[in-house]
């Protein structure tokens, strides 16, 4: 985190006022809290405080660097209840983590369409749509967290009126289309176009060797927005080849058990365990290294903001160090990670599965750059 970069009091004062932003004090104004962290153990029990805007209750999640490019709220429905309609100049991906309940979407010209969701279902709010959510039983909660573009329309625009009270129908977007949450898509490639997803925990993956380890990949393209999205998942006895990029990706663990590692280029790295709930936001540029230390494979979901990629269109955090890229090959990992992983599995009576996938990688690894 960047609160190691930390100068005297003198001098930060010189910035002090520049340090609020309008996003924050939009937050505060809601009268909630901003939980400032990279790691949040479980979202399924994180404190939450009314929140008399939406009619619910809510908490919201993001620390430095992702507070001026996605956030992060979790927000809870009584049971019988329903938050109140809204719409926004904003994108925002949902996961549902407990209960059910459905969602209504209309737009200014009076489409509307309602769908049911539980606990595992993904979906985008279409930008600017009407919608509201309800909870489908009287007797549990509903809880869902949500990834959204706010803070840059607040910090551009700060003008809640604005955002939240515009009369404009997207219609590139949406348009009432009868089967726009249908649980359907189309595959290109990696990228699945779709609105919904009712079951993210058993959704069938793709094969992607590039991330390492015959992991399972997919990618989502949500209600034609621009919020990135996927679902990796990871093979018992297996993990991930680290790697670093920009700020906002927020990871939230769908099943298994395991931990994640992250350091900053340089240091040693820190382990965060993680379970179903959990969640991890890597800072901006740490390195970070997911690892299924459990007896069952691990899935995990990322909402995320915009990925640097290379002229050729490739994510950079998918390329070989030795190319460039930010992708730190199994041969380069220092041994403390091999270790780490053994003694993890290792506790689970588990045996690696990754000798073969570092003899895999030898004859495919790019010759390493000649020392400077
Ligand atoms: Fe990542």
């Amino acid at each position: 985190m960047s609160d190691k970069a930390i100068v005297s009091e003198e001098f930060a004062r010189k910035f002090a006022s520049e340090k609020d932003t309008p996003y924050e004090a939009w937050v505060r104004g809601q009268g909630l809290d901003i939980i400032s962290a990279h790691y949040v153990p479980d979202l399924k029990t994180v404190e939450l405080k009314p929140w008399a805007r939406r009619e619910g209750r809510g908490v919201f999640i993001n620390h430095e660097a992702s507070r001026n490019s996605n956030d992060c709220y979790v927000c809870e429905i009584a049971p019988g209840g329903k938050l109140a309609p809204q719409r926004q100049l904003f994108e925002e991906m949902i996961l549902v983590l407990d209960g059910r309940g459905s969602t209504s979407v209309w737009n200014d010209a009076g489409k509307k369409l309602t769908f049911e969701w539980k606990a595992g279902a993904i979906f985008a709010v279409p930008l600017n749509a009407w919608h509201q959510h309800y909870n489908g039983s009287g007797q549990q909660p509903a809880r869902y967290v949500g990834v959204t573009f706010c803070p840059q329309l607040m910090n551009l625009f700060d003008d809640e009126d604005f955002i939240f009270n515009t009369p404009r129908d997207f219609a590139k977007r949406f348009s009432g289309e009868p089967d726009y949450f249908a649980a359907k898509g189309e595959q290109d490639g990696f990228l699945l176009r779709t609105n919904f997803v009712p079951d993210a925990v058993n959704l069938p993956l793709i094969t992607a060797k590039e991330r390492g380890a015959g992991g399972g990949h997919i990618r989502f393209n949500m209600a034609r927005g621009a919020m990135a999205s996927h679902i990796s998942q990871f093979p018992v006895g297996t993990y991930k080849k680290g790697h670093r990029h920009g700020p906002g990706a927020h990871v939230i663990v769908l099943s298994g058990e395991g931990y994640s590692l992250m350091w900053q280029d340089g240091e040693e790295p820190t382990r965060y365990d993680w379970k179903p709930g959990t969640l991890i936001v890597p800072p901006n540029n740490y390195f970070h290294q997911h690892f299924n230390g459990g007896a069952t494979p691990a899935r995990y979901l990322a909402f995320k903001h915009s990925s640097i990629r290379n002229k050729q269109g490739v994510p950079l955090s998918w390329i070989s160090r030795r190319l460039g890229g930010n992708q730190i090959d199994y041969a380069d990992e220092s041994q403390v990670v091999r270790q780490s992983f053994l003694d993890a599995l290792a506790r689970h009576g588990v045996e690696s599965k990754m000798g073969p996938v570092y003899e895999a990688e030898l004859p495919t690894l790019p010759p390493k750059p000649a020392a400077a």
